[in-house]
């Protein structure tokens, strides 16, 4: 049984990744609803709580049928992780996790997210304050280092387990190299393996099909696996991946209308959660992956993507949904 403290994470658990825009609470329900053990918010700005700023704070909603759930923080000042620490304890998450991952150039030029990678001490220092000031258990999540000459996880991986950090999830690639090439599990697997280890390490990088789940089990022995793009539009990963796992058998891929039932429950949920312009806007990166492998279907798709009319996505919605016996998948 895989433990983040008492939080009891299953035999082999399955983390759904936090993705800006994306892993919200109404995406959240679905990669709950279909099997997903660990789930994080999308990263949240510590000086956007300090701040108070609307964005920032409802990303902390959380709803008690996703637990267990981790409120994840990035920012790059000690003090202000602090502070955004004590906010976050407040709305009662389950875990606090801290971004040493994100590679984009608004968050590392201030040396926050993957920047921290370029200043390991404080990265430390940084991780040591927040443990220090909450009770809930505090994960990481990073990637192998910087750039390929500073590829430092598995020395920082036992100082962050040293300064109380309760389990590491980290992506198989260095900052400057964002998402390009494969991920690389390697040193993954020497983090897993390096036998100073307690806690639970989680691999994540480029993990799509449920041979690959199982494959990268094998081969490197993490804990567990952290899943991110291959969920966007297509929460069923999870279970296809367990049942994979448990039986050695594919699960029969979903059909036209539970994909569609899924897509309205989704989009309902997001304009209901963001409001209807930012609901609609954030649902359009799902629905490629929604309706994937269904042919003559290129018209439906770029009308959903195009189309800013409620009204007018749903109708499409339904007419696919009433006429699934006229769709095939290639
Ligand atoms: C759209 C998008 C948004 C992301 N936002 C975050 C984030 O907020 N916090 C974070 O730690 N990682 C973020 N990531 C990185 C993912 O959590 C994950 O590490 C990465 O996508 C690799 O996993 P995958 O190959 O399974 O997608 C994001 C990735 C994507 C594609």
């Amino acid at each position: 049984m895989v433990k983040i403290r008492d939080i009891e994470l299953g035999e082999f658990p399955l983390l759904l990744a936090p993705m800006e825009d994306v892993s919200d609470p109404p995406f959240r329900a679905l990669c709950k609803k279909h099997g997903a053990d660990l789930m994080y918010t999308e990263f949240i700005s510590s000086e956007g709580l300090i701040r108070d700023a609307a964005k920032s704070v409802q990303k902390m909603d959380i709803y008690e049928y996703e637990r267990p759930v981790g409120i994840q923080i990035f920012g790059y000042d000690i003090e202000s992780m602090r502070e955004a620490t004590r906010i976050i304890e407040k709305t009662n998450p389950d875990i606090i996790d801290i971004n040493f991952g994100c590679p984009v150039k608004k968050v590392t030029c201030k040396g926050a997210g993957a920047g921290m990678l370029q200043d390991i001490p404080k990265l430390i220092r940084m991780t040591d304050a927040i443990v220090k000031e909450t009770n809930l258990p505090v994960t990481v999540k990073t990637r192998l280092g910087w750039d390929n000459e500073s590829k430092f996880v598995v020395s920082t991986s036992e100082k962050l387990q040293d300064v109380g950090v309760e389990a590491i999830s980290i992506h198989g690639r260095t900052r400057v190299q964002l998402y390009k090439g494969d991920a690389d599990w390697t040193l993954i697997g020497e983090v897993k393996n390096n036998p100073r280890m307690r806690i639970p390490i989680f691999g994540n990088g480029d993990i799509d099909t449920p041979e690959k789940a199982v494959e990268y089990k094998n081969r490197y022995g993490v804990d567990g696996i952290m899943i991110g793009r291959a969920s966007i539009g297509y929460p069923w990963i999870f279970k296809e991946v367990k049942h994979y796992m448990a039986t050695g058998e594919h699960l029969p891929s979903p059909g036209v209308k539970e994909r569609v039932e899924a897509a309205i429950q989704h989009l309902e949920m997001s304009v209901k959660w963001k409001g209807e312009t930012l609901g609609i806007a954030e649902m359009k990166r799902h629905y490629t992956n929604y309706f994937k492998g269904i042919a003559h279907f290129k018209e439906y798709r770029m009308k959903l993507v195009t189309s800013f009319d409620l009204k007018e996505i749903k109708e499409i919605l339904d007419f696919v949904s009433e006429n699934e016996n006229q769709f095939e998948f290639v």
